[in-house]
């Protein structure tokens, strides 16, 4: 995948957690209206990336293009003003707040109230449930609708990348192909979508590229198809164990 065309670009980037080095120099691109996934087993540093992109920890090295400019180790708030908004693992929503004031208070930082109001509607004709439990506690919802919560919250900034983090995490069947339709039809709209799963088998049918990470390193990367079809992918990742 030619780096240069891509609307953001890591270079080696490494996260470390006091003597740990979750990430060792890890490079990867996602050109502008694409779907790469991120596939690799638990505790290969795939959440450790996304992080240091969204700018929850500092990269210990490494660099992060967005759209050319240099966004290496900025703080969260600054990653969403430049256009990189994380959903979660876990989804981390507010569950004691109501849904309206989980996104008020994801998209507080815009400069005026209209046009909040008018990011939230936006949202709530994206995912209508929303709009009508508004009042409710985020809490109340489903997992399937507190993901859909998580997904407004990211999309309120209108980001130029979204970071998903095991958006079908904890789900049931129907409700994993539920998220996974959103994702398609936000990436229809022209979303630019970085994907973590460790759903290797929907991840790579939805994705144009992707990456196989394990123990912090990447040990494998391609057109989506082709690791579909790859032996090492199909035993790692696609076999009866999963
Ligand atoms: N805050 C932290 N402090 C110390 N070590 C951490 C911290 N967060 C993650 N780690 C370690 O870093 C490594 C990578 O973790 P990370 O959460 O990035 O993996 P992951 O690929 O997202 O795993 P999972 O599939 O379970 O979500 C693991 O060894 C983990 O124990
Ligand atoms: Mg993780």
């Amino acid at each position: 995948m030619s780096a240069a065309a891509a609307l953001l670009e890591v270079r080696d980037l490494a996260v470390r957690y006091g003597h740990v080095e979750a990430v060792h120099g890890v490079s990867l691109a996602v050109p502008e209206g694409r779907i790469v996934t991120l596939i690799g087993p638990n505790g290969a540093g795939k959440t450790s990336i996304l992080s240091a992109l969204a700018g929850l920890v500092r990269p210990a090295g490494g660099r992060v293009r967005l759209g050319g400019d240099d966004v290496t180790g900025v703080p969260a708030h600054r990653a969403v003003a430049a256009g990189l908004s994380l959903v979660p693992e876990g989804r981390a929503i507010l569950g004691r707040m109501t849904i309206e004031e989980n996104l008020v208070l994801a998209g507080e930082r815009r400069r005026d109230a209209a046009s909040l109001r008018a990011a939230i509607e936006e949202q709530y004709r994206r995912f209508p449930v929303l709009g009508e439990r508004r009042a409710s506690l985020a809490g109340s919802l489903s997992g399937g609708q507190q993901q859909m919560l998580a997904f407004a919250r990211a999309l309120l900034a209108r980001p130029r990348v979204l970071l998903l983090d095991e958006p079908s995490m904890g789900l049931s069947p129907i409700l994993v192909q539920q998220i996974f339709e959103t994702v398609k039809a936000i990436h229809r709209e022209g979303a630019t979508i970085l994907l973590v799963e460790q759903n290797a088998r929907l991840a790579l049918a939805i994705s144009d590229y992707a990456y196989v990470l394990e123990r912090g390193r990447l040990v494998l990367e391609g057109p989506s198809r082709e690791l579909e079809a790859d032996p090492r992918v199909q035993a790692a990742y696609l076999g009866r164990a999963r």
